[in-house]
């Protein structure tokens, strides 16, 4: 398959894209530094990045910024970085890729277990990541000739939790969490959240 991985030199899109070529996917990694590149902040680079990568048969988005900020510190800039990057930018990822996406073809975002278990300081994460899934579930019915899109919920990523100075042994690792992403583009799930497996909201 020729998939787009959007944040591809991230910590998960990383291991995403490690994984996929292993599985002898053709990977099209793609962020703002890449060629061609592509900003989600700034909707209008992302008909110009599809119109250069053609026609792909999965688009993977591990991208996205949405702020980490107690409510009573917000600022409005946060606020609307959340909305227009994380949230906006991932839909937005899937609105233009959709007439270069192949029949039978699959769409995946990014959420986040926060849409499930909320935390201190997490109210733009978990309600952009809760609006994620009711974007995905909605969209799904839209969507014509077999094609898919799907969410994908990581809990901490070990390696994440470990550069925020917490205990990153609950959590699994980039590679374990890419698994989600993979099972999410070789199955036939449609308009629904993937877990890593193990870390489903009953399981942490
Ligand atoms: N890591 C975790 O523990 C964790 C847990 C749950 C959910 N998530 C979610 O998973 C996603 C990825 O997280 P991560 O920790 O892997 O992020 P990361 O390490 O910060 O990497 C982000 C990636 O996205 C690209 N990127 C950032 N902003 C972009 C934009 N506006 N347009 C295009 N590309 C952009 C970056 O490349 P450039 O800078 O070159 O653009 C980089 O490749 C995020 O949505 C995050 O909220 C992460």
């Amino acid at each position: 398959m020729k998939i787009v991985v959007l944040g591809a030199t991230g910590t998960i899109g990383k291991a995403v894209a490690q994984l996929f070529r292993e599985k002898g996917h053709e990977v099209i990694a793609a962020s703002r530094s890449s060629t061609p590149a592509v900003d989600i902040a700034n909707p209008a680079s992302i008909p110009a990045f599809f119109e250069q990568v053609g026609e792909v048969d999965a688009i993977v988005s591990a991208a996205g910024s949405a702020a980490f900020v107690a409510l009573p510190d917000l600022t409005e800039e946060q606020i609307q970085l959340s909305l227009t990057s994380k949230l906006m930018g991932q839909i937005n990822m899937v609105r233009h890729g959709l007439p270069k996406l192949r029949p039978k073809g699959v769409a995946v975002i990014t959420g986040g277990f926060l849409a499930y278990a909320p935390a201190p300081k997490t109210s733009m994460i978990a309600m952009v990541n809760a609006g994620l899934e009711g974007f995905t579930k909605a969209a799904a019915l839209d969507l014509t000739d077999g094609r898919r899109v799907v969410i994908v919920h990581p809990p901490w990523v070990a390696e994440t939790a470990e550069q925020l100075g917490m205990d990153p042994t609950p959590w699994p690792n980039a590679a374990k969490t890419a698994e989600a992403y993979l099972a999410a583009v070789e199955s036939s799930q449609n308009g629904v959240p993937v877990f890593v497996e193990g870390y489903a909201p009953g399981d942490i």
